[in-house]
């Protein structure tokens, strides 16, 4: 089976945890953090040319961590997109923030500006642009809403390590920039996150937030909990730090040649992940997503093994999995606003938003039945790629016979 993403480790990654191993400290309780936890924010920080990096122990407490840091008060909103993975929204529950869902643009899955503009309430207190699939947000037009109306920008950049935007790495614009660490990641730790800021209140803050506020022992001064990232941990992410752009390089090549390739397909119906021609969004590559519609036609096709169907990409997906072996997979469906959970919470604290709900999230419900993600991780040769795009157009034949 050709996974749809695999960590590449190797020496580097060994050297340094059998180091951490043999020196036998495994964490440290202290404000800055332990040796390695610091070795690899340096790198980080360089790496994005920001001031301070905060090292975690997941995307998920890098986004609570920046929330709480926010000092969220009860009924403050938080804008974001339905259509991510649900740590996103969850971080917001976490932090007492209420989430409040907004709705794509089809061209590259990312928060959809005049929906974004729409949903500004006197209650708004921050937006968060996910960084879908490495694709980056419309940032400068999200900064423009968020300055004038003094609402702070939270990037989720769990997906987009290595994406730039206007010459300008994701996660480096807003007041603060999350990344995740999560083993399918462009770069690992295992478990792990980190938060990027130029600001140095919101920096000493943080580093309270993630060790139970405390600063000199047992004096805690504002709410934190435990969220530090080990050491064995951070030696990994050190020893990635040293290859990724390597990697990226790699996923960039897999990607240009998987386009290629499927160019030469018969074409009906897919649309292939592109970087705007003006070079201002550069992608990491992290997820190789297509969609298999053309959008007109959905409503006019009646038979699942037609682009088109809501069926159909599901189809494509088992014939992918179990014909061809390749890890194909869905992000995200359902969306998280169509979760049972996130369902009740909206149904509950935000009437007037349910009321609106069928025609609320029009492009984030299309996209969740259409979209499908391709292996194009560094470890894949072209001969892999090759082979995925062939299984790709012969899944298709098959489902036309
Ligand atoms: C968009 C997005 N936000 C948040 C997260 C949470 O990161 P983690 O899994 O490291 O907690 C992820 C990662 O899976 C993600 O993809």
């Amino acid at each position: 089976m050709i996974p749809i993403n695999r960590p590449w480790l190797n020496d580097e990654e060994k050297k340094e945890m059998l180091m951490v191993l043999d020196e036998g400290i495994l964490t440290s309780p202290a404000l800055e953090g332990g040796k390695r936890v610091q070795e690899f924010e340096s790198l980080l920080r360089r790496y994005l040319s920001i001031k301070h990096v905060i090292a975690v122990n997941s995307g998920t407490s890098a986004l609570i961590a920046a929330l709480l840091a926010l000092g969220l008060k009860e009924g403050d909103e938080v804008l974001l997109p339905s259509f991510t993975f649900v740590a996103s929204a969850n971080s917001v529950v976490a932090a007492g923030g209420t989430p409040v869902f907004v709705d794509i643009n089809n061209a590259d899955y990312t928060i959809d500006i005049k929906d974004l503009a729409k949903k500004i309430t006197k209650r708004t207190r921050a937006i968060m642009p996910v960084h879908l699939y490495g694709h980056p947000a419309d940032l400068d037009e999200i900064a423009e809403l968020a300055n004038s109306n003094s609402l702070e920008i939270i990037e989720d950049a769990c997906q987009s390590l290595g994406s730039v935007y206007r010459k300008r790495q994701t996660g480096t614009i807003g007041s603060m920039g999350c990344f995740s660490m999560y083993a399918s990641k462009v770069l690992t730790s295992g478990e792990g996150g980190a938060i990027a800021t130029d600001d140095d209140l919101l920096a000493d803050q943080l580093r309270m937030i993630r060790n139970h506020g405390m600063v000199e022992g047992y004096d805690t001064r504002v709410f934190g909990l435990n969220l530090r990232l080990p050491e064995i941990c951070a030696a990994i992410a050190m020893g990635q730090m040293k290859k990724l752009d390597e990697m990226l390089e790699k996923r960039r090549n897999n990607a240009k040649l998987l386009t290629d390739l499927l160019s030469h397909s018969d074409g009906d119906g897919l649309t292939t992940p592109t970087e705007p021609d003006d070079g201002h969004k550069k992608f990491n590559w992290y997820l190789y997503t297509v969609a298999l519609d053309s959008r007109q036609t959905e409503d006019k096709i009646n038979t699942p093994d037609l682009p088109g169907h809501p069926g159909y990409r599901d189809l494509m997906k088992d014939e992918m999995v179990n014909s061809a072996k390749i890890g194909v997979a869905v992000y995200y469906d359902p969306p998280v606003h169509l979760t049972p959970y996130y369902r009740e919470l909206v149904q509950s604290r935000l009437p007037n938003q349910s009321r609106e709900m069928p025609n609320n999230l029009k492009t984030t419900e299309w996209a969740s039945r259409h979209v499908l993600s391709l292996p194009v991780h560094p470890l894949l040769s072209a001969e892999d790629i090759e082979y995925i795009a062939n299984s790709f157009k012969s899944a298709k034949q098959n489902l036309k016979k």
